[in-house]
């Protein structure tokens, strides 16, 4: 199973005189053209799908994400706003209507996707509460022999310099390793909102997070790929674990 993973798009809406708005749009459209090359099975956009949350932000996402051949999953992320969302998406069947979190199951693929919304509206850090906590652990604990990939825009763990202390709770962070470490079949997680790629061992399988698509925001980059758009592709194999590669999308 073959899985584009893109993050942090931060679109700016068509009529924004921000520089940075055109030059996002353009470099998105240039990861789903190649993307949509490569025959992936799916697409997930781990957050911060655009940068103010507003409608006119997800309109223009929307029109550009219609590009994509693949089926599209998403998460908030904490520059996203659910209801706009939602509402702009209302045409997708698996966000959740009823007005709570936007975490969903997706179970049509050889490995299972279950998405976890880490967004505490209007901050920057993440959050996972007790109810977010037994969503997760009843989900998961309804599979336990089905390989599963966890995406969530957050990454739950400090990473030295660059990223401490990102959610509201320092306990939030360690409840969720916990309930992951309670079901080995999730075979890595998936995450976003730090804009560069790291990876490490955390809860008992591994964490991946990656760059940014917005170049003007992508972090620890090589000079020698700084303007080139990039995203990840994921090989994933039938035990749920991923090969994964850094696509780097030339012209
Ligand atoms: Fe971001």
């Amino acid at each position: 199973m073959l899985i584009a993973q893109i993050s942090d798009t931060h679109i700016l809406a068509r009529s924004s005189d921000q520089a940075a708005g055109a030059a996002r749009a353009e470099t998105l459209r240039q990861c789903i053209a190649d993307i949509n090359r490569q025959g992936v099975d799916v697409v997930l956009h781990t957050g911060d799908a655009v940068h103010h949350g507003a409608a006119e932000d997800y309109a223009y996402l929307r029109e550009i994400l219609a590009g994509l051949e693949a089926p599209l999953f998403l998460i908030p992320g904490n520059r996203d706003r659910r209801e706009a969302l939602r509402a702009a998406f209302s045409h997708v069947s698996y966000l959740p209507r009823n007005g709570g979190f936007l975490h969903y199951v997706i179970e049509d693929y050889p490995v299972r996707l279950v998405a976890m919304d880490s967004v505490a509206e209007g901050e920057r850090k993440g959050e996972f509460c007790a109810r977010r906590l037994a969503w997760l652990e009843e989900t998961l604990a309804r599979e336990p022999d089905r390989p599963t990939i966890l995406f969530i825009h957050h990454p739950p763990f400090d990473i030295a310099r660059h990223f401490v202390g990102g959610y509201r709770r320092p306990k939030d962070a360690e409840d969720l390793a916990a309930v992951v470490k309670r079901h080995p079949q999730v075979g890595q997680l998936l995450c976003g909102h730090v804009h560069f790629l790291h990876r490490e061992p955390w809860g008992g399988t591994a964490a991946t997070t990656m760059p940014s698509v917005a170049l003007d925001l992508r972090k620890e980059v090589d000079a020698a790929i700084e303007a080139a758009p990039l995203y990840l592709l994921h090989v994933a194999s039938s035990n749920g674990g991923l090969v994964s590669h850094t696509r780097i999308v030339t012209p």
